[in-house]
């Protein structure tokens, strides 16, 4: 059976950069709070009218399939993963599809949030060994900036999110020192709420109380009422020190799950990337697990977090910058919405 490598990279961040300080024109927040609690001191936000999640993905799609040293016609699957689709449906994959000009290849979109690379990358790598496809395009992008409560009501949960995308395109090979060793995918759905946007949705209330106020003698009124946008019910919330406390468990635990599998230990690891969710999460599970910092990359000063593009995104710059080498070992763990998480180890 052939094992899957990861053969091409690439990355696309909008130009615009937002200052920390350039939130305060919106919400009541300062440099010092978002710096001391998240790490983020910038974050970039696509420009409103031209760039949306799928053309941002299609910009890095196209990097890492040149990078990968093939054209769009080589793809012969795309797994596209993103909260913030340009359509309810249909997903961002057949837009990638249409716009490389891919005839009639499969396409599917993947809704794991924070864990959405990760996820992508493990049904990707099973294609791939099962033989089913010779070159899956693995795409992670956000356009959060079209969906966040910019007034201080949700500057716990805005301040944190930037925009970009990032993709990788995996291939067989037959040596295993060049490709991924395993992928480990959890979730509970018990935290379901703690990180959510709850409207337009089908639940009428039904998991949640009283987060979907509309008028129940208008049936039209459920998939999206003033009083919802009035309330800001359409807008992402998170319960963060909840998210934060099981993040900082299920991280660690989930690297060494992926280093236990295959008779690695730490020492072995050269890089571990953790989606750029808060700078403090990272430090906690570099400290936790005893990692040096030439072991650990983080780029969320710069991005924010870009939830599902977000992996991608550190991997290419830490390739890009030499802080990954060929035939180095990395891992890439995940913790957010689901709950999801979920840990891959491979071969630079
Ligand atoms: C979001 C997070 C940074 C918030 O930090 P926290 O210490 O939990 O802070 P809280 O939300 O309890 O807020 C503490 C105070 O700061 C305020 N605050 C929150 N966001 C703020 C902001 N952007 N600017 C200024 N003040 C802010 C709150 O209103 C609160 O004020 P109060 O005490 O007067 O009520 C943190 O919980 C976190 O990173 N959670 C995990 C995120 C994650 O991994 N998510 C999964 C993937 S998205």
């Amino acid at each position: 059976m052939p094992k899957t490598r990861l053969a091409g990279i690439g990355m696309y961040v909008p130009k615009n950069i937002i200052k920390n300080d350039d939130l305060k024109k919106y919400m009541d927040t300062s440099d010092e709070w978002i710096r001391a609690n998240t790490g983020i001191q910038e974050r970039r936000y696509a420009n409103r009218d031209d760039e949306t999640t799928a053309t941002m993905g299609i910009e890095a799609a196209k990097a890492a399939i040149e990078n990968a040293g093939l054209t769009p016609k080589d793809i012969d699957f795309i797994i596209f993963a993103t909260l913030c689709p340009d359509y309810y449906f249909p997903g961002c994959g057949v837009l990638v599809q249409r716009e490389l000009g891919i005839t009639d290849i499969g396409a599917l979109d993947v809704r794991n949030q924070c864990s959405g690379f990760i996820y992508s990358l493990s049904v990707g790598d099973q294609f791939i060994r099962s033989g089913m496809y010779k070159n899956v395009l693995v795409i992670g992008s956000e356009k959060h900036s079209y969906a966040l409560d910019f007034t201080t009501r949700g500057r716990q949960v805005t301040a944190m999110f930037g925009d970009g995308a990032g993709a990788v395109v995996l291939q067989p090979t037959e040596d295993a020192s060049q490709s991924i060793l395993s992928t480990h995918l959890h979730s509970d759905g018990s935290g379901a709420e703690q990180n959510v946007v709850f409207n337009p949705g089908s639940h009428s209330n039904h998991w949640a109380k009283d987060v979907a106020d509309y008028d129940p003698s208008d049936w039209g009124e459920q998939y999206v009422s003033h009083n919802m946008i009035n309330k800001g019910q359409i807008f992402p919330t998170m319960v963060g020190s909840a998210v934060m406390k099981k993040a900082i468990v299920k991280l660690p635990e989930v690297v060494n799950e992926a280093l236990a599998a295959n008779g690695k230990t730490l020492s072995d690891l050269n890089m571990l990337i953790l989606n750029q969710s808060n700078l403090r999460i990272a430090e906690f599970v570099q400290q936790k697990l005893g990692l040096s910092n030439d072991q650990v990359y983080t780029n969320i000063h710069k991005y924010g977090n870009t939830t599902a593009a977000s992996i991608p995104i550190a991997l290419y710059e830490a390739a890009a910058m030499g802080k990954i080498k060929k035939g180095d070992l990395v891992c890439v763990a995940s913790y957010g919405s689901g709950i999801t998480w979920a840990s891959a180890l491979f071969y630079w």
